[in-house]
């Protein structure tokens, strides 16, 4: 089978690929291009844990196709801190330890965080809704939801003018 050239934009970089048509985006970035944040769970768009933004779009990036990816803009997990500085969701993930394998956690933040640039002081139901797509099979959830609640309220402070 022939391959196909996509060209896109990940974490702010332009990027180029050859991949078959029925790739997923999920394999070609972890496999083509080593960003293995990103994580194979279920590979049928159950878990969350593949979790990228498309376009500023939430994806499960098992469920597309990579050649859809010509053109557009791709963030990751590898996109979310800025050099060696957390985001604080990443932060508060490691103080309120919402995590134990990590496996999950990728998904969990790039997820946190597209809710926290939409909605910066978001309830705790709300905070729950968002995250329901995403699966955690060790941590439990009250940590995840406190480090998230924890992060939004760090941010609104940053933005706060002094
Ligand atoms: S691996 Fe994509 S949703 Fe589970
Ligand atoms: S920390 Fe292990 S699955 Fe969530």
């Amino acid at each position: 089978m022939s391959k196909i050239r996509v060209s896109t934009t990940v974490n702010g970089d332009h990027a180029e690929f050859l991949c078959e048509s029925t790739s997923s985006l999920l394999d070609v970035l972890r496999d083509t291009m080593g960003l293995t944040g990103s994580k194979e769970g279920c590979g049928s768009g159950d878990c969350g844990a593949c979790t990228i933004m498309l376009d500023g779009e939430m994806v499960c990036s098992c469920l597309v196709l990579a050649p859809e990816a010509e053109g557009r803009t791709v963030a990751t997990i590898e996109g979310v801190a800025e050099g060696s500085v957390l985001h604080p969701v990443q932060q508060k993930f490691l103080e309120h330890a919402a995590l134990q394998c990590g496996f999950c956690t990728p998904g969990f933040i790039v997820a946190a965080k597209a809710l926290l640039d939409r909605n910066p002081n978001p309830t705790e139901a709300e905070v729950r809704y968002w995250l329901a797509g995403n699966l955690c099979r060790c941590t439990g959830y009250d940590k995840i939801v406190r480090a998230v609640m924890a992060a939004a309220a760090d941010l609104r402070q940053e933005r706060t003018p002094a």
